[in-house]
Order: structure tokens, then sequence, then C-alpha cells
């Protein structure tokens, strides 16, 4: 399959509604998610805990699309296996929640799943420069970790950029995570990210009785990135 690098919008679950998640997964499918977005914390990496591999590979049979999984666990190294096989398509670490990088994602491709990097807002992009032969996606976080529903970070749509150029022309995906929304996904999107998170700009006001207003959301955000 040729490489994807047309807008791809990913709801994030963790404004889903948690009694419900696999009918809320198949809602937002049904209105026009791309990729299902997975948050697992730790409540050590960042201050907050969510779900773990079990509840991963209880939802994987309700994704139709693509289960990309942003672990924001340190260390991520002893939980790559679990959650590979919990069936996630694409595992995003964070570069600061390890000192191995580069073998942290060889143990992610090792296990069958494309490998991320996430990177928090004061890690710079010259971090993993020379490893992108190892990196199947760039997470630019344009909020600090841990919640949804905070306020975008103008000054990442430079960093988003600086992403951009420095893949060139590497099959590398770049997604943003963190306060995306109609007025924020054209920012991102012009400055090259191909792939948009948004948890509380798609949930809103919708549920799984009214999924069409899922469906206007992820219409809104991909209308004003495609603009
Ligand atoms: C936060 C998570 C995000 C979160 C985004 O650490 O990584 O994926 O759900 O939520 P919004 O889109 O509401 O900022
Ligand atoms: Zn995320």
């Amino acid at each position: 399959m040729p490489f994807d690098r047309s807008i791809k919008i990913a709801p994030s679950i963790l404004s889903a509604d948690f009694a419900n998640l696999g009918a809320e997964i198949r809602a937002v499918e049904a209105e026009g998610a791309d990729w299902i977005h997975v948050d697992p914390m730790d409540g050590h990496f960042v201050p907050n805990l969510t779900i773990g591999p079990n509840v991963v590979a209880a939802i994987r049979p309700h994704v139709t699309t693509f289960m990309d999984v942003h672990l924001m666990i340190a260390p991520a190294d002893p939980y790559i296996e679990a959650f590979a096989k919990a069936g996630s398509d694409m595992i995003t670490v964070h570069a600061e929640a390890g000192p191995h990088l580069h073998r942290t994602l060889q143990s992610i491709r090792g296990h069958g799943a494309k490998a991320g990097v996430a990177l928090n807002m004061t890690t710079p992009l010259s971090h993993i420069a020379h490893i992108l032969d190892a990196i199947d996606l760039i997470l630019v976080m344009t909020i600090n970790p841990g919640f949804g529903g905070q306020k975008f970070t103008r000054s990442m749509v430079e960093k988003v950029a600086e992403a951009r150029a420095m893949v060139g022309d590497r099959p590398i995906h770049i997604e943003v995570d963190g306060g995306i929304d109609p007025a924020t996904a054209p920012l991102v999107a012009g400055a090259g990210a191909d792939v948009l998170v948004a948890g509380s700009a798609v949930f809103k006001g919708g549920s799984v009785e009214r999924p069409q207003v899922y469906g206007e959301n992820i219409r809104a955000i991909r209308a004003a990135a495609e603009d």
C-alpha cells in the first residue's frame, strides 16, 4: 500500500464514554474517523491513569480502521509486547520515557507493529534526527500530555513545519495531539501534519444515541484542515 499523507482524523477515545467503548468506536468509525487513537497512561510519566493492555485487547475487535496507541508510560519497554499482542497497529512511545529509544523502537517493530515517537513540547526534533529509519510516525505534542480538553499551544506549529521538513520523502507520518479543533486544524495541517488527533472536539455534544454529532464534528475538523 503506498504511503498515505492525506489528512486523517483520529478521535481520541479518552473523551468517549468509558462504559461503552466498543459502541463509541463503532460510532466514530461509521461517522468518518480514519484512525482510532488510544491513550494509555501510568500515573507516573503523566499525572493520570487510564487504560492498560487488557482494555486495548478488548476494544481491538471493534476497530476496523487503524488502532493508534499512544503510550504515556515510563518505562515503556516492559509493556511493548503486551500492547503489541493486544493488537495495536501503531505503538507510539515518548522520547522522554526511557534511555534507549532506538532499542524501544526496534522492539515495537520486532513485535509486528509500526513504531511512533512522541515528543513533549520541550523535547527538540534533533533528539530523533539520526534515527528516522526506525520511525513510522512522529507525534508532535501540542499540549502537556495527561488530559483531554487542554488549550492548543501555538508555538508548536513551527515545530510541525520543522518535522515535516526533516521527514522529507520518508514514509513517516506527522501527528499532532492536544487542542485540535476546527480552529487549530488548519494551522497544523498547513504546517504538514497528516494525522490529527482530537478528543473533546470529536466527542463533544454527541453520544452513541446521537452519533451524527460525531460525524458533524469530524467533518468540521477535516474541512478546516483541508481548506
Ligand atoms: C492527552 C492525550 C490526547 C487527548 C487529546 O495526553 O494524548 O490524545 O485525548 O484531547 P483533546 O483533543 O481534547 O485535546
Ligand atoms: Zn494521545
